[in-house]
């Protein structure tokens, strides 16, 4: 089977590599793709989001199966525009991608649906946002609506400043991502992602994940897309897997299927365990990053079947013959260290050479996915984005797996880098 994957980053290149090892795939092609993907299979240069561009190629290379990467293509409706073309598409439809390209319409199903979620209003006009936060306590939680690149969260600590955000959100910060905002009550614990594959009916759960925000060690300094992850994260223990099922995952499945938008892909739910139980801080519609390179590379089975009929349908039922075939049992601790260009989250150099790839891959355990790499005419991969390099590594626990993905990124040589040294903290203790 043909596989078009739409996707340039390090979770791409995860997903990539892990269907090219299924028995069921003759070629995984890719577009943009990088040059991690490119060792896996044909890369086409078109971005993700020109829609027409993915069309055409898609009727160009018929693929049996086309997996959408990132969130842009499916906030624009490529899933529906490819369906519509008879194609078989991982990835939910426009209106479902909602959940993440709205906050407002994500709160307003989780409300409809008795999700748990943290209390807010939304608002237009800065005068009635301003009246709903004087009703709130501190800290205040401010969210543009639409997409603004991992950035449109504010925190506040103090009513002044929250009302400063609210008039600039309002005055267009984010340009019309702000045009609407959501306004939060502070939600106290410790956060994880979990992530549902769907075919709108039947679900199948990978482990709980936990990502690293902050770009310094112990959770310091500016957000970023994420330093590094592991999972599985024992924070999510049995028991909370159990609710975020039951109290998060159905009622939302079965609510978006019978308001006619049912939810095909990927579900990823933030989740903050608080001291009332499980509750929702985002979803989004695609894998996390770099939450997937370590749910790619711990998985011990076969993840193409699930895929794929999460993207023709016939889940439910089944679910058990699923997570037999990814060996979801075996699940191996795996940990993801990001490395990023010195300067990263803020401005950052582009075109170091980066050396010692093929030595980290060639270590026990350890892959490295690539990110934001280059190549550059003379050959030598260069770093070409903020977050460059996923050296990723499974072990026995997950302190094996975190001393394995260090001892790559040693092998490592790329001085314009940086990276946390706590990945997997939380759970280390
Ligand atoms: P979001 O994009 O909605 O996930 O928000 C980005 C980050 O802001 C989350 O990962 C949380 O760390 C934090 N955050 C968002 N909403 C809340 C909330 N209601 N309470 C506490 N922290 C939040
Ligand atoms: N790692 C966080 C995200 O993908 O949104």
């Amino acid at each position: 089977m043909n596989i078009l994957l739409i996707g340039s980053g390090g979770r791409e290149h995860a997903l990539a590599w892990k269907m090219a090892q299924s028995p069921l795939v003759d070629v995984v092609h890719s577009a943009p793709g990088n040059p991690g993907m490119h060792e896996i299979g044909p890369c086409f240069d078109v971005a993700p989001d020109d829609i027409d561009g993915l069309v055409k190629l898609a009727l160009q290379l018929e693929p049996d199966l086309i997996v959408i990467g990132p969130e842009a293509p499916l906030a624009l409706g490529l899933s529906d525009i490819l369906r519509a073309r008879g194609f078989d598409v991982f990835g939910p439809s426009k209106e479902a991608a909602k959940l993440e390209a709205s906050k407002a319409f994500s709160k307003a199903r989780m409300m409809k649906y008795g999700v748990p979620t943290a209390a807010y209003g939304e608002f237009t006009q800065a005068a009635p946002a301003k009246a709903f936060l004087n009703k709130m306590k501190a800290p205040y939680v401010l969210k543009a609506d639409g997409l603004a690149a991992g950035k449109g969260v504010v925190i506040a600590e103090t009513l002044a400043e929250a009302e400063a955000e609210i008039d600039e959100m309002l005055s267009g910060k984010f340009g019309d991502a702000s045009a609407t905002l959501v306004i939060e009550e502070f939600m106290h614990g410790e956060e994880a992602s979990v992530f549902v594959i769907t075919d709108g009916e039947g679900a199948v759960y990978l482990p709980a994940a936990q990502d690293h925000k902050r770009v310094g060690d112990g959770d310091t300094g500016p957000n970023t897309g994420g330093m590094g992850a592991y999972a599985p994260a024992p924070v999510v223990n049995p028991e909370i897997m159990a609710r975020v099922k039951r109290e998060i995952a159905e009622p939302m499945l079965k609510g978006m299927a019978k308001d006619g938008m049912p939810y095909q892909g990927v579900l990823y739910i933030g989740v903050m365990a608080t001291a009332d139980g499980p509750k929702v801080v985002e979803f989004n519609a695609r894998f996390g990053d770099p939450e997937c390179q370590v749910l790619m590379k711990g998985l011990a089975g076969d993840i193409v079947p699930l895929i794929l009929v999460a993207a023709t349908g016939g889940l439910k039922g089944s679910e058990k013959d699923f997570e037999r075939l990814l060996e979801l049992e075996d699940f191996r601790p795996t940990a993801t260290v990001v490395m990023a260009a010195k300067g990263y989250p803020g401005s950052y150099g582009k075109g170091s050479v980066i050396c010692g790839v093929a030595a980290a891959n060639a270590m026990d355990g350890v892959t490295v996915f690539h990110a934001g790499t280059d190549v550059a005419p003379d050959g030598a991969l260069v770093a070409k984005g903020g977050r460059v390099l996923n050296v990723t590594a499974s072990g026995a626990t997950l302190r094996e797996a975190v001393d394995s993905a260090y001892a790559g990124v040693a092998a490592i040589d790329w001085p314009e880098g940086f990276c946390r040294r706590d990945i997997g903290w939380r759970a280390l203790g």
